[in-house]
């Protein structure tokens, strides 16, 4: 089956879908995406995603080129068109096409592109047996609230992950804190059993999966908090997990090749997990 791209107004084949050469997003990675998951034909948690996208939008003084009605309408037929009924729509906004140079330029329009494919279903082993993250370096900018297509640290962390046999990466801050994964929200429980994740700010992406997470531990009444840890306090966990939108929640079982807790994925990151695997089967 071909594939459909919608790029700036137009839906086109994918392999013939292109930007300008002088897109901000290519040569100054000025603009934001959003990944949002596909379950039975239907985009899970879409209205967090979009106060999202017009939040990393309005910090980098990008207008929204359609409203949210549109963006919606775009996304479900982009999902139609590739006939995805389990998998991801991707969008991403960029300031525009204009000749080179770095203050904004005064006419350049927003670029929307929207694709969806079908892909997910992670491989239900990966999920039993829990993954190995290793420890980096956090040397992102100050600005990891926005959802920004410049991702470069996070491509090199991933890479780093791949070659060290782990399946992602630990950012960590100057105080030894793990900020968050390259691609993903880091977790821990801790040997008393509270759900430490860190708290929403300038450090970190907040998550839409991570919010839904932090609403299922609410009501489910796990102890909880928002909070730095170290990787010491990570190691030293009963349990660890990571969230994101193409991953769910994934049980991380040992770190930087230690074992956190008993070395197998603990009773409360599966919980957590099939709470929020209901939670996108009951929105799909
Ligand atoms: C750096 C970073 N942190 C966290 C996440 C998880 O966010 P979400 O749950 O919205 O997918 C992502 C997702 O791409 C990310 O890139």
């Amino acid at each position: 089956m071909s594939r459909v791209a919608y790029v700036d107004g137009r839906y086109v084949p994918h392999s013939l879908a292109v930007v300008h050469i002088e897109d901000r997003g290519y040569q100054f990675a000025d603009g934001v995406y959003e990944v949002l998951a596909v379950v039975n034909g239907h985009i899970i948690d879409e209205e967090p995603h979009l106060v999202r996208l017009a939040r990393s939008l309005s910090q980098l003084r990008i207008v929204q080129p359609v409203s949210d009605a549109a963006l919606k309408i775009v996304m479900r037929e982009t999902i139609r068109r590739n006939r995805v009924d389990d998998g991801i729509v991707y969008l991403q906004v960029t300031r525009g096409v204009a000749p080179r140079d770095h203050a904004f330029p005064r006419l350049a329009k927003p670029v929307l592109v929207v694709t969806a494919r079908r892909k997910r279903a992670i491989d239900p082993r990966i999920a039993d047996d829990g993954v190995a993250v290793i420890t980096i370096p956090d040397i992102r900018w100050r600005r990891c609230d926005i959802k920004s297509v410049a991702l470069l640290p996070n491509v090199l962390g991933k890479q780093l992950a791949k070659e060290a046999g782990a399946y992602e990466a630990w950012q960590v801050d100057q105080e030894d804190c793990v900020t968050e994964g390259t691609s993903t929200n880091a977790w821990i429980v801790t040997a008393e059993g509270t759900v430490v994740t860190r708290q929403a700010g300038n450090a970190i992406l907040n998550g839409i999966v991570r919010l839904a997470v932090l609403d299922i531990v609410r009501r489910e009444n796990y102890s909880l908090v928002e909070r730095p840890f170290t990787v010491r306090e990570a190691k030293a966990a009963s349990e660890a997990f990571l969230t994101s939108t193409t991953l769910d929640l994934l049980p991380v079982v040992r770190i930087d090749g230690e074992p956190v807790g008993s070395g197998m994925p603990g009773p409360l990151s599966r919980k957590l997990r099939d709470c929020y695997l209901v939670h996108t089967a009951a929105a799909g």
